[in-house]
């Protein structure tokens, strides 16, 4: 059992709306008084799915003033930091599998005074974050296979959850601790109870029949 430095957020996952009134559904989260809105990124290479692109970050920008993260599920992450920080995103987090250079990226996502996180997927070992570990804001554990929402959470994760917790209280590190893919408000708690500060929710929040309560449960 870990807890956290940080209050809980739940950051509800664009990707779960419908992608014909997502101007809507922005606003509905920010009517909600959350103060997120998690931004999933394909590129088609990376995750066999495609999404969104810097524009639609562009013109929900104006509407409302959610804390825009921004998750690139991209090859080649390092060639987008500036167009998704010119159209608005507050915190860019990007993947620790693909080749390219990982430290660098993030240190110019912070140079352009956005937060920054590294994300590693369910069969990635986290010693693959660790030396980022001091340099980032975020860390995102995906507890599904990117690239698509509804899907199962893995609870093979937990484990990973628990040791980056550890290392967070062990080197006096400040990361929110962020986990993403299959959950709600069982799962979520699971995640909470080894550390987990940030909730991203897709199917869960959307589709939830009381999404005040839901995200009570989450964050109480
Ligand atoms: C998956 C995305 C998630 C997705 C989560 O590749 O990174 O953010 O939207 O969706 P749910 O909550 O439905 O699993
Ligand atoms: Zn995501």
């Amino acid at each position: 059992m870990f807890s956290s430095p940080h209050p809980p957020v739940v950051a509800p996952s664009l990707l779960a709306a419908n992608h014909g009134r997502l101007a809507e559904s922005c606003l509905s989260v920010a009517q909600a008084g959350l103060p997120w809105l998690h931004l999933d990124i394909m590129d088609g290479h990376f995750v066999p799915n495609l999404s969104f692109g810097p524009q639609l970050l562009a013109d929900l920008r104006p509407l409302c003033r959610l804390f825009f993260d921004t998750h690139l599920m991209l090859d080649n992450p390092q060639h987008y930091i500036e167009p998704f920080a010119r159209a608005g995103a507050q915190q860019i987090t990007i993947h620790a599998e693909p080749d390219y250079p990982v430290g660098p990226t993030l240190a110019r996502i912070r140079a352009l005074g956005l937060k920054c996180g590294i994300a590693f997927n369910p069969g990635t070992p986290v010693s693959a974050v660790e030396p980022f570990l001091a340099q980032v804001d975020n860390v995102l554990a995906m507890t599904v296979q990117p690239g698509f929402g509804g899907q199962k959470f893995d609870h093979s994760v937990l484990a990973k959850i628990a040791q980056l917790s550890q290392w967070r209280a062990e080197r006096k590190l400040n990361f929110r601790l962020e986990v993403d893919g299959g959950v709600d408000d069982v799962t979520g708690l699971l995640c909470r109870a080894e550390g987990a500060d940030t909730f991203v929710c897709g199917t869960a929040y959307f589709h939830a029949p009381d999404r005040r309560k839901f995200v009570e449960v989450l964050t109480t």
